[in-house]
């Protein structure tokens, strides 16, 4: 592995740092892959939510985007992105927002489950004379909002938005709690199948859906046909992190983020060291405790990125980290003023902690990239 360039060193820590060559092979490699299975990716940008990490993700300003956020949407419509999937059910109330952006010329698609959502819609369009692009969401396992594929409402609600209605969206986040091959590659074939039954539901009833829409990071990379299915989503995929580990959708040396870290002392009587990075830098987020290996939150390595094997943070306060040692180590080799780095048990939520990400370039070099934030 190639040893830790000296910047590294100097930001103050704690601070998010990105891996730009590991951040660049996972988003071809997965952007490979869906195109082999003939489909394409309409990547979500909401893990790193940034528009250095836009241009890697997408080839084009034209190219299909998914956002988690209005906020988002607003950010990447002022850069130039035309075509961006709010893939969170719509609140009434943001209908003006999503008017405002369409109106500039944004194909903004938005997201739908219920009938009031899809009246709130029509009623919009009629009085203020907008059109809207509306996708419906298709329940595919259980796991939060949408439609059951073969339910009535489907066919009231895109019957009630009409000439708004663009297409079906699916996201099996109950994959999320499997770790079987062959499990994934079900969990895969269940997304889709919900939405080509959906799909031929409403062409039987006469009512034409243009875009089909499917994807998790887990089934985006088990999936084994997406030949008639319109897009593919995924956004952890860009760093992934250790809960997709566990899942078993990449390994340790796929982890394109970590928090670097500092030693700040030690407890003796219980071999723990203490660091600066407490739970505002590493998120409270512990998604791996009921997977097959629990990482607390997070694995530490060393400044180098090579995993400092059985050492996780065992515990966070705001500003401490906690790390139990094992007997495999001594406190002697990590001294008050030692950097050590992080990898996140759920990337989407670390980096939600930092405004800034520092990067290291494929070159060696170091970048910046600011965070959009807000709703
Ligand atoms: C609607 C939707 N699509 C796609 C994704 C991306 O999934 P992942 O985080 O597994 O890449 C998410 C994640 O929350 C989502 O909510």
């Amino acid at each position: 592995m190639k040893s830790a360039p000296d910047w590294i060193a100097h930001p103050d820590t704690p601070y998010l740092l990105i891996d730009e060559a590991k951040l660049k092979s996972n988003i071809n490699y997965l952007k490979q892959r869906v195109e082999s299975l003939g489909s394409h990716l309409r990547p979500h940008l909401k893990t790193l939510r940034t528009l250095e990490a836009a241009g890697y993700l997408l080839d084009s300003k034209s190219a299909p985007a998914t956002v988690s956020t209005l906020a988002e949407a607003e950010a990447y419509a002022k850069a130039g992105y035309t075509d961006l999937l709010y893939a969170v059910g719509i609140a009434p109330a943001k209908l003006k927002r999503v008017a405002a952006l369409r109106q500039q010329g944004i194909n903004l698609h938005i997201l739908l489950d219920n009938i009031t959502q899809a009246q709130a819609v029509v009623d919009y369009a009629a009085e203020f004379g907008q059109d809207f692009s509306v996708f419906i969401e298709i329940d595919s396992d259980d796991h939060r909002g949408g439609i059951k594929p073969s339910d009535s409402k489907l066919l009231t609600i895109a019957k009630t938005l009409g000439e708004h209605f663009t297409g079906l969206m699916t996201h099996a986040g109950g994959s999320y709690a499997c770790n079987t091959e062959q499990g994934l590659k079900n969990f895969a074939k269940q997304e889709c199948d919900a939405v080509r039954i959906a799909r031929n539901n409403l062409e039987t009833a006469g009512i034409h859906c243009a875009i089909t829409s499917v994807g998790s990071t887990p089934t985006a990379h088990f999936g084994e046909d997406f030949s008639d299915i319109s897009e593919v989503r995924a956004g952890v995929y860009t760093t992934f992190d250790l809960v997709m580990k566990n899942i078993g959708v990449c390994d340790f040396s796929h982890i394109a983020m970590s928090v670097v870290t500092t030693v700040i002392g030690h407890n003796k009587e219980k071999n723990w060291l203490l660091t600066d990075s407490g739970w505002m830098a590493l998120s409270r987020d512990s998604g791996t405790a009921g997977q097959n290996r629990d990482f607390g939150y997070g694995q530490v390595c060393k400044i180098d990125g090579s995993v400092l094997d059985g050492l996780c943070v065992n515990s966070t306060s705001q500003e401490h980290g906690v790390i139990e040692l094992s007997d495999a180590y001594q406190l002697e080799d990590f001294p008050v003023g030692h950097q050590l780095r992080i990898m996140p048990n759920h990337a989407c939520a670390t980096a939600a902690m930092h405004p800034v990400y520092h990067v290291l370039m494929s070159d060696g070099s170091h970048n910046t990239w600011q965070r959009i934030t807000g709703w």
